[in-house]
């Protein structure tokens, strides 16, 4: 076989290259820093559905202990205590709570509308906060928080516990290799295709004002009577949600934060979707996209957000499409597959040219490329995953537990948090107000 035959067949034959490296990736074993600093005493605010399932996480965490939690359905009270697997005094006033000056820390798992009041009275109590994601309901809300929590020189962290976990380390470690080579395009979507995924959630039998406080419900949200859909399904409401952003693309976005580094809120976001399927009152579209700029060291890059209510294609996945490769992040793998950017002669633009031309196309191309490419391409996928049942919230409680012992801040900061919950309110900004949103750091404003 002559060089230009082999030059000639070097693009077919990159697939057979290949292969796939598969790795299991290994959670840190919580239970042996039982021995390590002193136990965390913490209370939770708010024992819905997250509440609930933080205390199941916090049970993985030795280094921890809840004792009390605040809910306003009465009901909940017993439910956190189930979730937790053990006793501690509840009540609907989460002040009480505050008060007792063994607490060290308060979990916030309200509503998105209460974050804000729920974490300023714990800083003001002397307490380290974990606060769920979105950190804030507005950026008033986000901005109030960061200075709170600063001037209380408390420990904080937004709860979008991906920013922990295992798997975003390892992308993160790809990421920082530069083996993507140069990534301007990132793409996440979420997508989810049921009911509970649209969030009508059950309303218990038992709702009632009686068994809900609903006064402390609508503080900091306008007064209305009595109404359990608005109580259980907040979600679905402006006045305590922010829709698919708060919910969604905000975990998306402090995923590419933690792994691009990019500590940053987006300079622009442009949105479309529509409210097409869940026409029940609700004040969210149930298809939303967001294309986002954001400022970065390398020219700049571009994210691309879309979460479907009404489809379930793909699940959870962030893809970074760099000049050397593309890596793929989803709820349990980080798959990275590199790309082919030897040099190979392209016949391609030479179709429309005479056999003459495209013979000294190739001797110009075959001395301007003296070395023979390689005759196998590097083209390993590598693919790592996580154990089925790993659980990236008990890690992240436990780095906020290290962060209180140590006094140092997590990665997940209010700084941090607050620049994701931004993204999230210039995306549902450019769809209310049909417009593109920029974020104006003078002013620190989403401005049309
Ligand atoms: N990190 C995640 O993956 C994740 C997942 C789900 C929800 N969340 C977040 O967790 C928060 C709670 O969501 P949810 O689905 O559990 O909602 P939920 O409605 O099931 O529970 C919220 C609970 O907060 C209580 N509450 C509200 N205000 C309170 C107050 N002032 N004092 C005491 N209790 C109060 C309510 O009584 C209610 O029981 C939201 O911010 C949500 O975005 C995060």
């Amino acid at each position: 076989m002559t060089r230009r035959d082999f030059v000639r067949m070097s693009a077919s034959a990159v697939a057979a290259g290949a292969a796939m490296k598969a790795t299991m990736l290994a959670p840190a074993a919580l239970e042996a820093e039982a021995a390590t600093g002193r136990k965390i005493r913490f209370v939770i605010v708010g024992t819905g559905i997250r509440g609930c399932d933080l205390l199941k996480a916090a049970r993985q965490v030795p280094t921890g202990e809840c004792v009390g939690a605040a809910d306003l359905y009465k009901t909940r009270h017993l439910a956190a205590k189930e979730a937790w697997g053990g006793d501690f005094p509840t009540t609907r006033d989460y002040r009480t709570l505050f008060e007792r000056k063994e607490v060290d820390a308060v979990l916030v798992a309200t509503s998105d509308h209460l974050h804000r009041r729920v974490t300023l009275d714990a800083v003001a109590a002397g307490k380290d906060v974990y606060c769920e994601k979105p950190m804030s309901h507005s950026v008033a809300d986000g901005l109030a928080m960061v200075e709170a929590v600063k001037a209380g020189n408390r420990i904080f962290q937004a709860g979008s516990q991906r920013v922990s976990s295992i798997l975003y380390a390892k992308a993160r470690e790809i990421y920082a290799s530069g083996r993507l080579g140069e990534v301007h395009s990132i793409d996440a979507q979420w997508n989810r295709n049921s009911p509970g995924g649209a969030w009508v959630y059950p309303i218990p039998a038992d709702a009632s004002p009686q068994t809900v406080d609903w006064d402390r419900f609508i503080q900091d949200a306008p007064a209305r009577p009595f109404d359990p859909v608005r109580f259980f399904r907040w979600r679905l409401f402006a006045d305590y949600s922010s829709g698919l952003g708060g919910d969604l693309f905000v975990h998306m976005l402090s995923g590419v934060q933690v792994i691009t580094g990019l500590n940053t809120a987006p300079t622009r976001a442009l949105s479309s979707g529509g409210l097409y399927h869940f026409k029940d009152g609700r004040d969210f579209p149930d298809f939303l996209e967001t294309i986002y700029d954001y400022p970065s060291s390398n020219g700049g890059i571009q994210v691309h957000v879309h979460c479907n209510q009404n489809n379930n294609d793909a699940d959870e996945r962030i893809s970074f499409f760099g000049s050397n490769g593309t890596m793929v992040v989803t709820g349990n793998s980080v798959t990275f597959t590199p790309q082919d950017v030897a040099p190979h002669f392209e016949g391609y633009g030479w179709n429309g040219m005479t056999d003459a031309q495209r013979e000294q196309g190739m001797d110009e191309w075959l001395a301007a490329h003296p070395a023979p490419p390689p005759s196998v391409i590097p083209n390993q996928v590598e693919s790592y995953t996580v154990p089925h049942g790993y659980n990236d919230t008990a890690d992240h409680i436990a780095n906020f537990y290290r962060a209180i012992n140590a006094r140092q801040h997590v990665v997940e900061d209010e700084v941090f948090g607050n620049h994701a919950a931004i993204g999230c309110h210039m995306a549902n900004y450019s769809y209310f107000n049909r417009t593109i949103a920029t974020w104006d750091e003078a002013t620190k404003t989403i401005k049309g």
